[in-house]
């Protein structure tokens, strides 16, 4: 079974690089789903409030069977319950939902500026820490200047800022941001929901190298660090896109990769 490498997180835990996403997967599917992805060799899954799957993941990494430390299970904070109290009570939801002791690692899905709540929901994550119920504490969708209002409000940096990264949107001043404040770049949407897989270098280096245009860009998220959760619901495809560990490429080519985006930040 393959390993798949771990990154460290500030606060100690070590996350896989590569996991499953279930946004879109459907509640009746994703417990069947997770089951294959567990047994391919999966052991990081990335799911939400948001995503109404969170019970079916739960059940899965359950009868897996396996150690509750050998499986990583993130989830995240819906919109609708930012505050303290109001994060507080949608963790205790999200955990009975997963049926799970602890979660390795809980999420605030979206900032929501307009509201300015998103101190006091950090607030709430980093409690839920301090009484072990949530292992790693992150936030997705966060721009810098909100990164640093959390650190200077509250002294607890994320480990983790999960973003939509992919070839035609590299976060070349993100990810410089989050290396020099010891936070993990997690790339959500990593494939560009498909339209990364038709870009023309993408499929040229595919030929290169023997691979898949999935694998090619999954290899490039590697490369450049980032933890990376693609999405799907096709059997087929789950082992496709775990099959990244047995190649490694050129330094020029994700120069090329990266190219693609050069024009966007
Ligand atoms: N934090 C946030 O705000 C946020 C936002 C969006 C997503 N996310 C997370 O990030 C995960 C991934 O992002 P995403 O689902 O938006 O997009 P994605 O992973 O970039 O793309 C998923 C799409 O690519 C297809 N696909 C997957 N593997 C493929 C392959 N090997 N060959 C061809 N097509 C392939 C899937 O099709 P099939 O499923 O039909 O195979 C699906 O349509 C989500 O599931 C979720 O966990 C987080």
């Amino acid at each position: 079974l393959t390993v798949v490498p771990s990154v460290r997180l500030h606060a100690g835990a070590r996350m896989p690089q590569l996991g499953l996403g279930v946004y879109l997967v459907p509640a009746a599917r994703t417990r069947a789903l997770v089951g294959s992805a567990v047994s391919i060799g999966y052991r990081l899954i990335d799911t939400a409030a948001m995503y109404r799957n969170e019970r079916g993941v739960g059940q899965a990494v359950t009868e897996a069977g396996l150690r509750r430390d050998d499986v990583f299970v993130t989830t995240k904070l819906n919109n609708d319950a930012h505050g303290y109290d109001a994060a507080l009570r949608a963790f205790e939801h999200s955990r009975s939902e997963l049926g799970l002791d602890y979660v390795d690692l809980y999420l605030i899905h979206w900032p929501l500026p307009h509201l300015n709540r998103y101190v006091d929901t950090w607030r709430a994550l980093i409690k839920l820490r301090a009484d072990g119920v949530v292992r790693s504490i992150g936030v997705s969708n966060f721009e810098p200047a909100q990164l640093d209002r959390l650190r200077d409000e509250t002294g607890v940096t994320p480990a983790v800022n999960q973003v939509e990264l992919h070839p035609h949107r590299i976060r070349q001043r993100l990810r410089a941001y989050h290396a020099a404040h010891d936070i993990v770049t997690e790339a959500w949407g990593p494939l560009d929901r498909g339209a990364a897989l038709r870009a023309g270098p993408v499929i040229a280096l595919a030929e290169k190298y023997g691979k898949t245009p999935a694998q090619i860009v999954l290899r490039w998220h590697l490369q450049l660090g980032n933890v990376v959760i693609p999405k799907t619901a096709t059997p087929a495809r789950l082992r496709e896109n775990f099959e990244v560990f047995d190649f490694e490429l050129d330094a020029d080519d994700v120069d090329a990769v990266s190219a693609l985006g050069a024009t966007r930040d």
